[in-house]
């Protein structure tokens, strides 16, 4: 095992220590003397347009910054992951969700752990691609003939953020007539909710479950079991015996999972199941066959353009020198944040609808992955680590929380994500709604920045107490990505972006960012407490006085 380097030991550390001593950002004064600041720090990374201009760095900075990853070894560990070297450690797991995105196989296949990886993950996406055919054109029936009009995926964390952001995101791309819903929770509100006004003769249930053993998805996916039985039967579609609920389930329930065997166990053909691999993370999976949704409500094409947009990613990333590397920078930019500037949030402020889940999304891949306080040697951190990372879609969060970001004490790095042309093109009395949208994106991102002096608020005619009210400091960092439309292989960018900035971070903290043993604890404490809430006198015994106070709360209101 290659130990991680301690970050804090490198020479590069020592300089941005030094640059942060005494740091005064002053983002007026470094445009007004440089011109060139926007240009110079505009990157390309492929259609994406990024703009790291505003942010607090200077060229120094950014230089040690850059040092810092070089001797931290960044570009070193990324070919580790393209290699198939076992760098989740924790788990002896290669990871290589990179490969799902590649290229047809080449002459030069992946070959990794004697598998070639190219070869398995053809076969499933071509397989993929031919069911969500099958479905889209109506060949694929339920139990009584019907077309599909509804598929209903089953899944949760990256079995279900994914699907969910990417389906709200290119929804407007949908094309056959088939709408996706989305069941995660527990909560039986959840799915009682999302199939109370379905058809069980036209609804498609995916089990999405890298693992086949989650207790939401197990449990929903049995409950959505009886409510497809009891639907069909009580309108006599089907008889009521085994054989015929079989055959219901072999026309409405398709699975997605790493353990086929369970799949089989439940009750789902094995004909009907896509697999994918135990080197697929599952914050990492929404480009594997866990995309199934998306392969039928929006087509296979969609679905592989979107994989061309994570593959580019990965290439700018595998090719480009560290000091224009947009990942890398990314990933640096919030190192310098989190470990010198005492940023202990970042907001991710889509302004576009159809991002509303992307917040979400990243929530689970930056701090599932980057949320430790062990090394990958086991050893612990050496700095602080992963960031809270939050958002909604503008202009929402303007009139709900902007407030604190702009005049509040905490320094909160942000990243705009913006579209030149909408899905929806509308006007407002000749007014285009669109236009209008953006130039709230533009006008955050520059009140941020270069906010608003007393002398110009005094200048307005405010006097008194009010002025320093009314005064904006500024320097609040922003990155503006920019885009000219939300299509599918943009989207593949965006995500694939923001894998490699948590990438990034992981490296330099020392963080095996592909294990999560931190949501393991309240598992089995859940199943621990089950027998205890109902109502199983020992199992009440063996927990802590709040525990059990909670529980004979939960007995005395129960209805
Ligand atoms: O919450 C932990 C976790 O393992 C996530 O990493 C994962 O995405 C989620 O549970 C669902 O797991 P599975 O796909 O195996 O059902």
């Amino acid at each position: 095992m290659t130990a991680p380097i301690d970050p804090t030991t490198t020479p590069a550390w020592a300089e941005l220590s030094s640059a942060r001593d005494g740091f005064s950002p002053d983002l007026r004064g470094w445009f007004a003397d440089d011109p060139a600041r926007a240009e110079r720090l505009s990157l390309p990374l492929a259609d994406l347009h990024v703009d790291l201009s505003k942010n607090l760095v200077t060229d120094e900075i950014l230089g040690s910054l850059v040092r810092l990853a070089e001797q931290t070894g960044v570009a070193e560990r990324y070919a580790a992951m393209l290699s198939g070297e076992h760098i989740n450690t924790t788990e002896d797991r290669a990871v290589l969700h990179t490969a799902l995105r590649r290229p047809a196989p080449a002459s030069d296949p992946l070959v990794v752990d004697g598998q070639d990886i190219d070869h398995d993950v053809h076969e499933v996406l071509d397989a993929l691609s031919v069911f969500a055919e099958r479905v889209r054109s109506g060949e694929w029936r339920g139990v009584t003939g019907k077309k599909v009009t509804h598929v209903v995926n089953i899944g949760i964390g990256g079995s279900d953020l994914g699907p969910v952001m990417v389906y709200e995101a290119l929804k407007p791309l949908a094309d056959a007539g088939i709408q996706a819903r989305f069941v995660s929770n527990i909560d039986p509100t959840d799915i009682a909710q999302k199939t109370a006004d379905l058809d069980p003769e036209t609804t498609l249930f995916i089990v999405a479950s890298k693992t086949f053993t989650t207790l939401e998805t197990l449990t929903n996916a049995r409950l959505a079991r009886e409510w497809l039985w009891a639907g069909l039967s009580a309108s006599d579609a089907i008889a009521d015996d085994d054989a015929s609920r079989t055959d219901a389930v072999a026309h409405h329930f398709v699975a997605v999972s790493t353990a086929l065997d369970r799949v089989a166990a439940f009750g789902i053909d094995p004909a009907n199941a896509f697999g994918f691999w135990d080197w697929v993370g599952g914050r990492y999976s929404v480009d594997s066959a866990i995309g199934l949704s998306l392969a039928i409500t929006l087509g296979p094409n969609a679905f592989r353009e979107l994989l061309t947009g994570f593959h580019a990613v990965d290439e700018h990333v595998r090719t480009t020198p560290l000091e224009r590397n947009v990942p890398v920078l990314m990933g640096l930019l919030n190192v310098w944040y989190t470990n010198f500037l005492d940023a202990q949030t970042h907001a991710v402020l889509p302004y576009a609808q159809q991002l509303s889940r992307f917040p979400a999304y990243l929530q689970q891949l930056t701090m599932e992955s980057n949320g430790k306080s062990v090394r990958w040697d086991g050893t612990p951190v050496t700095t602080e680590t992963g960031e809270v990372f939050w958002g909604e879609p503008g202009t929402n969060g303007q009139h709900a929380f902007y407030q604190l970001i702009h005049q509040g004490t905490r320094l909160i790095p942000a990243d705009f994500i913006a579209f030149v042309n909408p899905a929806y093109p509308l006007s407002d009395d000749g007014q285009d709604v669109h236009a209008l949208f953006l130039a709230n994106f533009l006008a955050q991102t520059k009140a941020l920045a270069f906010g608003k002096t007393a002398e110009e608020v005094e200048a307005e005619g405010t006097t008194g107490a009010l002025v320093a009210a009314r005064a904006f400091s500024g320097n609040r960092p922003t990155t503006s990505i920019f885009a000219p439309s939300l299509t599918p292989a943009v989207l593949g960018q965006l995500i694939a972006l923001y894998e490699h900035i948590t990438f990034t971070q992981g490296v330099i903290w020392g963080i095996n960012s592909f294990d999560q043993w931190g949501v393991e604890l309240g598992k089995q404490l859940a199943l621990q407490i089950a027998p205890a809430i109902g109502g199983d006198a020992d199992a009440v015994a063996a927990q802590d006085p709040s525990t059990q106070a909670l529980l004979a709360y939960y007995q005395e209101h129960r209805s």
